[in-house]
């Protein structure tokens, strides 16, 4: 069998963040699982690099698009290998090969008559890069931008996308899996309801210069979603060729909820007009919020995926992200989740269960796997409960539920940890008479330890070779079979692990957020990633000269001093400086401060602004200015 999964090819105008991670985590954990099916697999994602918003990044950063562009989509491909993410196919809107596909295509869907010239009149809106309809507009407005979109009349090239739309309703009915979970299948229905305008598919070079030129027209270039959406048949070498022929009938596309249209109804019907099939399946997602709010940059709460790992560790955060999220709704993110989830399910049903088995076998069995002998009532139940276990697994796997194919798994963790409780392996060890039976025993857990390696492997690569590393097994075949139960062969010697997952601490958690600072993870100092910045942005910043008069320890804190600064009034800031400074040695010294951060409360104490230093290592050196300075005074 052949798999084909891919994810949405990100824009450039932002970096890496939690909602792209999850999205390619759920891509590389299914097409881990298509593997351990023994299926031939192709996972591609990449970065969608066209557009008037890339345009306008780039000239924010100051840099040609180009250069911009370049760096942005480094960025994505760099961070997919930190969270164990490993794509066959990494492409780009801007690659040679693609800007070929999109033309050739152009021009065939133009030359069977499906492009046509036209004058356009409507409400365009720059954030999205689209013409919106009256009936999406709210208060006059764009809902997703908050911005009056400009009425623009112009001159355009439109796809044929209206005839395509009984076609489509008619397939969609056709084929319940189609479009996944069922709530999106049932809006894009509905959305068809309404007739299908045709789609704007060119641009006059006039007002926009990035993209891929109409190979028909030079003074037009290709709308994104039209470029971008073929990244699919680029990737695997459209329209001739090996690849092609084996991948496209079976393409799965992973997407969230705010690109279904693109994707439900642009996409089937280009294909339709190519004279393609359409594609197989089409898993639709929820969105990651932080908390109960909307990630975005301009709130400031966005959360980075590199950053994550570093603090939790990989596989903790791809468990978390997959258990908590119910495939197709919303979830939220906090820090204290993830502790919760990793102290509960993996450091303590998963961790404990593989170090106590483990333990014990070699301190009552040698350290080998022992010859079972006839089971009794409370063995089979085990045996049954992991066959159980499996069948759910499969299931829920191949219908993109993770979180239940994750709770089933759980399920066997939950009951392999009742079985030892039960069969009190060190009682049974105090009579020699007891060996069969403790053998016994001994090789239902491990058989059970084996299977729970081989199906938590897709979401926790890591984990799971520990897990087979203990257990003296090579992490290799194919699920049907390794999947049975009694394959483990008596006579293996097995190790001792050490703890699979460390048991983080909420308080210290919570006060390392308090004070502001990155979780106390070595490598998180090592390297930053490096923003860019509007130099609107930079002036939106009030750096002062501060003088530190006073100086105090904040009560129950080893990290923060509450400094009175004058910058030139007096006020409070709480700094995490304790570690390195006593109170005397900051008082009289001039350092430089955020003077107008919002104030926030730190252990009780509320603090106006910001200290700025240098972390070099362990250490840290405040900033200050070469000679003596008005407080007060500003730093631009
Ligand atoms: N470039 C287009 C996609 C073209 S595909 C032919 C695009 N890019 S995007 O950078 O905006 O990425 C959108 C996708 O990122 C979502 O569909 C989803 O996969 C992921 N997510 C972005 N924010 C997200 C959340 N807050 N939560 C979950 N996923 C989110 O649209």
């Amino acid at each position: 069998m052949n798999t084909y999964i891919t994810t949405p090819i990100f824009y450039v105008n932002a970096q890496p963040h939690l909602g792209h991670a999850y999205t390619t985590i759920v891509a590389d954990t299914y097409s881990r699982y298509k593997r351990l099916c023994g299926d031939n697999v192709r996972f591609q994602t990449g970065t969608d690099e066209h557009g008037e918003k890339i345009i306008q990044a780039a000239e924010d950063a100051g840099v040609s698009p180009k250069e911009y562009v370049d760096k942005i989509s480094g960025l994505f491909r760099e961070a997919w290998p930190v969270l164990t993410i490993e794509p066959d196919v990494f492409i780009r809107t801007t690659d040679a090969d693609h800007i070929q596909t999109v033309q050739a295509i152009l021009q065939k869907v133009y030359d069977q008559g499906d492009i046509y010239f036209d004058e356009y009149s409507g409400l365009y809106c720059k954030g999205c890069e689209r013409f919106l309809t009256e009936k999406e507009l709210v208060d006059d407005k764009c809902p997703d931008h908050l911005t009056l979109p400009k009425e623009i009349r112009e001159q355009n090239y439109f796809f044929r996308m209206g005839n395509y739309q009984e076609w489509l309703i008619d397939h969609i009915k056709k084929n319940p899996d189609f479009i996944t979970p069922e709530r999106y299948r049932n809006e894009v229905l509905s959305f068809l309801k309404e007739p299908l305008e045709d789609l704007c598919i060119s641009r006059p070079t006039s007002r926009v210069t990035w993209g891929i030129p109409f190979p028909f027209d030079d003074r037009f270039v290709t709308y994104v979603w039209f470029d971008a959406l073929i990244n699919y048949l680029t990737g695997i070498g459209y329209p001739d060729g090996e690849e092609f022929e084996k991948y496209w009938q079976v393409a799965e596309h992973v997407i969230a909820k705010d690109i279904l249209k693109p994707h439900a109804i642009y996409w089937p019907t280009m294909l339709k007009a190519m004279g393609l099939e359409p594609y197989r399946k089409l898993h639709v997602h929820g969105y990651w919020k932080i908390g109960e709010t909307k990630m975005s940059k301009s709130l400031g709460n966005v959360v980075r995926p590199v950053e994550m790992a570093e603090r939790f560790g990989v596989d903790a955060v791809r468990y978390f992200l997959l258990r908590d999220m119910s495939f197709g709704l919303d979830s939220g993110y906090t820090p204290e989740a993830v502790v919760a989830r990793q102290n509960a399910d993996l450091a303590n049903d998963l961790g404990n269960l593989f170090s106590r088995s483990l333990t014990m076998v070699k301190k009552f069995a040698g350290g080998k796997v022992p010859e079972p002998g006839d089971p009794q009532e409370i063995d089979n139940q085990l045996a049954d409960a992991a066959q159980e276990m499996m069948a759910a697994y499969q299931r829920e796997m191949n219908d993109f539920s993770f979180h239940k194919a994750l709770q089933a798994i759980w399920a066997l963790i939950s009951k392999a940890n009742k079985y030892i409780v039960s069969t009190e392996p060190w009682e049974l060890a105090k009579d020699p008479a007891n060996r069969q039976r403790l053998d016994t025993v001994f090789y239902h857990l491990l058989e059970a330890l084996r299977l729970i390696a081989l199906t938590v492997q897709p979401v926790m690569p890591h984990t799971a070779e520990k897990m087979f590393d203990a257990l003296n097994l090579k992490n290799d075949g194919d699920l049907a079979e390794l999947g049975q139960w009694g394959l483990l062969q008596p006579g293996l010697e097995v190790k001792r692990i050490k703890s699979l997952f460390p048991r983080l601490d909420l308080e210290e958690l919570k006060k390392q957020a308090d004070s502001q600072k990155p979780a106390t993870h070595k490598k998180s100092q090592k390297k930053e990633e490096t923003e860019l910045i509007s130099f609107d942005d930079f002036k939106k910043l009030d750096l002062r000269v501060g003088e530190i008069v006073a100086a105090e320890k904040v009560k129950k804190s080893d990290r923060l001093l509450k400094l009175t600064v004058k910058s030139p009034e007096e006020r409070i800031i709480v700094a995490g400086i304790a570690e390195h400074f006593t109170p005397e040695d900051v008082i009289g010294r001039q350092v430089i401060i955020v003077a107008n951060l919002k104030p926030v409360k730190l252990m009780g104490v509320v603090s106006h602004g910001m200290v700025l230093a240098a972390r070099d290592g362990d250490n840290l050196m405040l900033t200050g200015v070469s000679g003596s300075v008005t407080p007060g005074s500003k730093i631009s």
